[in-house]
């Protein structure tokens, strides 16, 4: 058997997604530092060789000897410029806020670093459009951190729906949403300057939370179609503004695809939960309608678990699937992101600039849906964060705005 390839990665940041602090969820750097055989994985793996703060190098380096433990003699870095710059690293992992997303990547692209980046993949399209343009003129990998599409549920729920399990899908309703407020309609429990709701770091419920809700649709209705009629949406959004800060905290979105005859329905907010009482409270956050029955996932649905095929005329009876993700609480790994790092691995192992999975002119067509939706609800970002110009000594990269 052939030995696995190895990939090294480069953390860009040191917050919640890349850490794994006890109770929190997401779990990148354990996930990745998880032994593959966990996942019946045998022919790729991950080092993490470097992590960078901002902040400093002493974050960087707790980050990395207390946080997540990486074995090995990583190295810290004080500073963005200093991890793109490092020999070692095969690829980036842009972990800070959307708001900073455009102007990192960029730095790691102009460096000759392949790059996964969060989402939201950018601020505005014509941001995720330089960035591609970027990594193909430099012949480098660029992917959108959508762990999600990676689960084997979505794998397979996607199968499903290209076998015509359901018929042809006509409909489909996704959403995702966390009650986050007192219930006054004022204050939700964030702070201003948090980056849920804070406009200087492209806050709101959309960019975080929306694009998950955005993901079903897309992966469903766009994704699906065969690539000589693709058909990019028509963007039909109401938004109500979070009065505090002005982002948005609740937002519909109606994407139509006429000469397909399907629609989407997508909703997302900081008032409501899609689940108001645990796991499947709230019924399925995702709904595949097509001619024949329907497909539900079981949400949350950046995470879902289970999927269950409804069958018009079914008798009553319904097929429910399982999908658990291979996990260990008190190691702290198996949050299921794992997946998304595999096919980054894989992509790189065979010379692939980018994800099949998640094309990069979709993470385009997804910011233009976002943009449109934002737009058409008069949400406005500042100018340092929604700027397609790339400025390596932006505040964004040398970590001198907060
Ligand atoms: N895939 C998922 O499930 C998932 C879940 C959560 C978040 N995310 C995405 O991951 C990204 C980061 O989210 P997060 O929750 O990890 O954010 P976070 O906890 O606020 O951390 C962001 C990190 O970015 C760096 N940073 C640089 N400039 C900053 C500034 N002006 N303000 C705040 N942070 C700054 C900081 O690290 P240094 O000081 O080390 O530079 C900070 O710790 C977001 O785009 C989010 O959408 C994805």
């Amino acid at each position: 058997m052939s030995s696995p390839h190895t990939v090294r990665w480069g953390i860009m940041a040191t917050g919640w997604i890349a850490e794994s602090k006890k109770n929190s969820n997401p779990m990148f750097c354990k996930d990745l530092l998880t032994d593959p055989a966990c996942r019946g994985v045998s022919d790729v793996r991950h080092e993490i060789v470097a992590a960078a703060s901002s902040t400093s190098k002493d974050r960087a380096q707790d980050f990395l000897a207390e946080t997540i433990k990486a074995p090995g003699s990583p190295r810290a870095y004080g500073s963005y410029a200093e991890l793109v710059a490092d020999r070692d690293v095969d690829i980036v992992y842009v972990a800070t806020p959307h708001s900073h997303h455009f102007q990192n990547a960029m730095l790691a692209l102009e460096a000759g670093k392949n790059v996964l980046c969060e989402k939201a993949f950018t601020v505005t399209a014509a941001q995720a459009r330089r960035l591609v343009a970027a990594a193909r003129a430099r012949r480098l990998f660029l992917m959108e951190a959508v762990w999600t599409r990676y689960f084997p549920l979505s794998v397979k729920v996607r199968e499903l729906v290209r076998q015509g399990a359901v018929g042809p899908v006509y409909r489909v309703l996704a959403d995702n949403s966390f009650a986050n407020g007192a219930g006054d309609g004022e204050r939700v429990t964030f702070a201003d300057a948090h980056r849920m709701v804070n406009p200087d770091l492209a806050g709101g419920a959309l960019l975080d939370l929306g694009i998950y809700s955005l993901t079903w649709l897309m992966q469903i209705l766009y994704h699906l179609q065969p690539e000589a009629d693709r058909e990019k949406p028509v963007v039909a959004a109401a938004v109500n503004k979070y009065p505090a800060t002005g982002v948005d905290e609740s937002t519909a979105l109606v994407l139509t695809f006429p000469r397909h005859k399907s629609m989407g329905l997508g909703t997302t907010s900081l008032r409501v939960a899609t689940d108001p009482d645990g796991p499947f409270s709230g019924g399925p956050a995702i709904r595949i309608q097509g001619a024949k029955g329907e497909i539900q996932v079981q949400g949350p649905a950046f995470r879902p678990l289970q999927y269950r095929v409804v069958l018009q005329g079914g008798g009553g009876k319904t097929e429910v699937v399982d999908c658990p993700i291979p996990r260990d609480d008190r190691a702290g790994w198996g949050h299921g992101m794992f997946w998304e790092a595999d096919e980054a691995a894989r992509c790189l192992r065979d010379g692939r600039l980018e994800s099949a999975t998640l094309p990069l002119d979709e993470s385009v067509v997804i910011m233009e849906v976002m943009e449109e939706a934002l737009r058409q609800g008069g949400v406005e970002y500042p100018e340092l964060i929604t700027t397609d110009v790339f400025d390596p000594q932006s505040p964004l990269n040398t970590g001198k705005s907060s």
